[in-house]
């Protein structure tokens, strides 16, 4: 949440600041700035709005120098406005900053700020940061005792980047809770709140843990730990994801694109070795309870791999939301397996940390390298899904889900579930399925758009299932929300008759995620439920597989894929919605990679 960026060049660096903080767009787009230092003076510039809308009035690539901040915000601390927008100038206009988090005793050191006559043009805490910096240097004379001084005296959680006049050749970063990481290049460094702040010029990365700060120069960087000052060494990641995934490449939004990566991201998520799907699978065999946790998708995620590790491993673990987790009662030795796109989701994190503090062993799925979470937990498995870039999850949410699939039959293979030729059966059933998937992008599009298209005006959905149909109707009635701004509601098709039914009128119109007919009994519930509808005049409308006539009977619209194995059949439904609701954003003309009100990695509680 919120995107920041910083870099020290020898060569005017205008453009390359302002690229940063639009591939960093997706992290806060309501309004965005940059400061540079030019010829011993700070220039600062912003505005609300997004990126290009800024750019547009301030000439954000304009800019001129060779150090330089930038940054993009999802407002927390004062209103959508342009004297709250970052960077922020201290009153003496020789300090810019930008900072991501919160600072949570801001407002006594406002007061007190205040009182000594500063004057505050926002309403962040950000800018009594920068003022207290002002008041350290008057004190110390040295920018980094200051920069040490002012932090010693904020409480917290936060990543800021300093820019001042008194030293044209650092920048001065600090972290704390909040992710901060270095790239490094030839001649020239950067730091980012992530590593799309310069996956676009290099490769080469350093994380900093929290309670480190760096001053960071065009050749060098030292980076200390702030309580000791001792000087911290650290390993240099080189960062492998290939750049054109995190480019829109030909489609028009980054959604759809992501949509049609999902091929790949199965085949990345297929490629995990077997040895580290398996020492999960024997983590969570070992431990008396596990849960598995996320929050929105993510927790979504958790909910229909509970069902796999019913199916395939014969056990029941709870899937719980982390702004929740606090009701579990952990015990020493239980496992929590944890699931992040982003790696720093603030409730999943905390949560891990408190289950960490009862002595459970904790293991996470993550997509961000080198994020909190990865680094936190006893054992990470990397999706290796490549930067997802629109806001809404997709393609991360399929591969997790793939990857807890592989987890709960490694499971069932330990407890001797079934015979090594039915594992290789479901073995082969994963390995082609992203072939298959490939095809039903290209073939099933159009189709869906045409769908799509002709219900986008529907106000209120339900979307149905039964067994792991439900959480893949939950899932996606979320992405339904979220790029549509159109009410749906998932819920277990059984569920419907308990009170759900009396809301059925022809203008409600229902989407069921029909499981194929060999499931017979959950077959038979889901069309019991797609029937309890049709009677009373609701709009039914099914995604379902080929040949199922029963089905096709009862729906006045229907969405027809390929047979699939047991195992794959409900992540193909799960990606035709994603589509669904895609198309039905495009057709209301939404902000389908940046919606309203959202922000992608959601770092504050
Ligand atoms: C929805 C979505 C969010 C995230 C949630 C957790 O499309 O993306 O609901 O799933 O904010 O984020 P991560 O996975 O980064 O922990």
């Amino acid at each position: 949440m919120c995107g920041i960026s910083g870099i020290v060049h020898s060569e005017n660096i205008g453009r390359n600041l302002f690229n940063s903080i639009r591939n960093l767009e997706y992290r806060g787009y309501d309004s965005c700035g940059m400061a540079m230092l030019q010829q011993g003076a700070l220039d600062l510039r912003k505005n609300v709005g997004g990126i290009d809308e800024v750019n547009a009035v301030e000439k954000l690539d304009q800019m001129q120098g060779s150090i330089g901040i930038a940054h993009t915000r999802w407002a927390t601390h004062g209103g959508v406005t342009q004297e709250n927008a970052h960077p922020h100038l201290s009153a003496d206009n020789k300090f810019a900053i930008v900072h991501n988090g919160i600072i949570s005793n801001y407002q006594q050191i406002r007061e007190r700020l205040q009182g000594q006559g500063v004057v505050f043009e926002s309403l962040t805490d950000t800018e009594v940061f920068v003022n207290l910096l002002e008041e350290s240097y008057a004190e110390f004379n040295d920018l980094e005792q200051a920069f040490l001084a002012a932090l010693a005296q904020i409480e917290g959680s936060f990543s800021i980047v300093m820019l001042s006049a008194y030293d044209p050749d650092h920048l001065y970063c600090v972290k704390k809770e909040s992710p901060l990481l270095l790239g490094l290049g030839d001649g020239c460094n950067y730091v980012g709140s992530d590593l799309n702040a310069f996956l676009e010029y290099t490769r080469q990365a350093i994380v900093l843990d929290d309670g480190e700060y760096v001053v960071l120069g065009q050749q060098d960087y030292r980076i200390r730990k702030l309580q000791t000052r001792e000087l911290v060494e650290k390993t240099v990641l080189q960062i492998d994801w290939d750049l054109e995934t995190s480019k829109k490449g030909g489609f028009s939004h980054y959604m759809l694109k992501e949509i049609f990566d999902e091929p790949q991201t199965l085949r990345q998520a297929m490629k995990i070795p077997l040895e580290q799907i398996s020492t999960i699978a024997e983590m969570i065999a070992g431990a008396p309870h596990c849960y598995l946790m996320g929050v929105g998708t993510t927790y979504y995620v958790a909910s229909i791999s509970q069902y796999y590790f019913s199916n395939l491993a014969d056990r029941y673990y709870p899937a719980l939301s982390s702004d929740e987790f606090s009701v579990v009662s952990v015990e020493s030795g239980d496992m929590v397996l944890a699931l992040s796109q982003s790696g720093e989701t603030y409730d999943t994190k905390t949560s891990l940390e408190y289950a960490q503090k009862k002595g459970a062993q904790t293991a996470a799925v993550v997509n961000v390298m080198g994020s909190t979470i990865s680094m936190m937990v006893d054992q990470v498995i990397m999706q290796g899904s490549g930067p997802e870039i629109c806001v809404v999850s997709t393609k991360a949410a399929l591969a997790q889900t793939f990857i807890m699939i592989r987890v709960a039959l490694e499971l069932g293979r330990l407890k001797s579930q079934f015979t090594q030729k039915i594992y290789e059966g479901h073995q082969t059933d994963l390995e082609g399925f992203s072939t298959l998937v490939e095809q039903v992008l290209n073939e099933q599009s159009g189709f869906v758009r045409n769908i799509a298209r002709s219900t986008s005006h529907v106000e209120h959905w339900l979307f149905l299932g039964c067994g792991v149909y439900y959480p893949v109707a939950t899932e996606s009635a979320l992405k339904m929300k979220e790029v549509t701004y159109q009410h749906a509601e998932g819920m277990p098709a059984g569920f419907l008759k308990h009170g759900t039914l009396s809301m059925v009128e022809p203008s409600l119109h229902c989407l069921f995620f029909v499981p194929p007919p060999e499931q017979k009994n959950l077959h038979d519930r889901t069309l019991i439920a797609m029937e309890q509808v049709k009677t009373r005049g609701g709009t039914v409308i099914g995604i379902m597989f080929q040949g199922d006539q029963r089905a096709q009977a009862a729906a006045s619209q229907a969405i027809q894929l390929p047979r699939v194995s047991k195992l794959c059949a409900p992540l193909l439904q799960m990606i035709i919605a994603q589509m669904f609701s895609y198309y039905a954003a495009l057709d209301l003309g939404r902000n389908i990679d940046k919606p309203r009100n959202l922000a992608k990695s959601v770092t504050v509680g």
